[in-house]
């Protein structure tokens, strides 16, 4: 069985007959912007896939064409269509419903997420200011490191634009939840797609802090085991990075995970209610101006922040390591837009 996320709204009865779930199926025009990367490509095949998604615009400053050529083949119902450069940017954009956003480049190993700052953060401006133009109503998930900072960047330049709404603005920190649940599952023997562990924060080392006693179904740790889980998920990244050896970062897990948060979106935007998903949005939660928690999703985004729950002291202990790194990461965020 798919998982939920996977499964389409129309679901077919024990007897055959078609029923309509309480949700309507709408049109969902979903653009990936980087569609030819090593995210954007798997990425967008799990979009094709899906009968939620009903047209699938794919832009890049390379490739396109071929990647939407391929995808095209596909026998699903989905339109595809590429677009490629600058000069195609605000094309791509027209009509969108959700803009995921994997464009920039990933990690090499010895590398942080803030040392791509230089390089993403003006690609993510520049996007921004053509959803701003173009799809100003549009949900936008930023997958493109550094997250913390990406999605202050974003937000600025809706905000100059006069069209900022902080509840259809996301960071993309789903692949950290599904991290947890494949290694708490492993651990505890569970299937990992009954597991869900939510993770707060942000979406880099110490920022990204899982809540393991929040976890379902309930599961507990010796405090050494916890401890190396909680670094095990914060690096997880980085295992990743070291293992592909200077040939990229994590990508068809990030697929996976950015897949399942446009769906999330979409089914949201469907009307189907309780859908909940971790994002790192604008927050009142704690100090940090952005900052992930459960949120419940909506026809307009952000319907309600679930807040932080019951911590445990070592989860306490994790979020006040987190917010000045986090803080930080949102200053340089920021100060980039203002300094132009
Ligand atoms: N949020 C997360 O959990 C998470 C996880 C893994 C990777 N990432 C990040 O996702 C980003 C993409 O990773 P990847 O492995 O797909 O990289 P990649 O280099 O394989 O692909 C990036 C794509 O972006 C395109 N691109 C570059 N500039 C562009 C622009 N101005 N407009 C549109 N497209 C542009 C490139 O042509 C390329 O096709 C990186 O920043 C990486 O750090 C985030």
């Amino acid at each position: 069985m798919l998982p939920r996320f996977f499964r389409p709204t129309i679901a077919i009865a024990q007897n055959g007959v078609k029923q309509f779930s309480s949700s309507s199926q709408r049109d969902a025009k979903v653009a990936v912007m980087g569609a030819s990367g090593g995210i954007g490509q798997p990425l967008s095949l799990l979009l094709k896939e899906s009968p939620l998604v009903t047209e699938l615009s794919l832009y890049d400053i390379v490739n396109t064409p071929g990647v939407a050529a391929d995808l095209s083949h596909i026998n699903t119902a989905s339109k595809v269509k590429g677009f490629t450069g600058p000069d195609q940017l605000r094309d791509s954009l027209k009509g969108v419903q959700v803009v995921v956003i994997p464009a920039g480049v990933p990690r090499k190993p010895g590398m942080t997420r803030d040392d791509l700052f230089n390089t993403n953060a003006s690609i993510v401006r520049d996007l921004a200011q053509a959803v701003a133009d173009v799809a100003p109503k549009a949900f936008i998930a930023i997958i493109s490191n550094p997250v913390n900072s990406t999605v202050p960047i974003a937000s600025e330049v809706l905000q100059k634009a006069g069209v900022y709404d902080p509840n259809r603005i996301f960071g993309v920190t789903t692949l950290d939840i599904v991290r947890s649940n494949a290694f708490v599952g492993e651990a505890k023997g569970l299937d990992p797609k009954k597991v869900n562990v939510p993770v707060i924060g942000g979406h880099s080392g110490i920022t990204i802090i899982p809540l393991i006693s929040q976890a379902t179904p309930s599961v507990s740790f010796p405090t050494d085991q916890l401890q190396a889980l909680t670094e095990r998920i914060q690096e997880a990244g980085t295992e990743v990075v070291k293992a592909k050896a200077g040939t990229g970062s994590a990508t068809l897990s990030m697929a996976y995970a950015g897949a399942r948060f446009a769906f999330s979106l979409i089914r949201a935007l469907n009307g189907e209610s309780n859908v909940i998903e971790c994002s790192y949005v604008r927050s009142n939660v704690t100090e940090a101006k952005y900052f992930s928690t459960p949120i419940l999703l909506g026809k307009n985004g952000v319907e309600k922040n679930l807040g932080l729950g019951k911590l445990s002291k070592f989860e306490s202990k994790l979020l006040d390591a987190a917010i000045p790194e986090l803080k930080k990461n949102i200053q340089k965020g920021e100060d980039f837009v203002s300094k132009k």
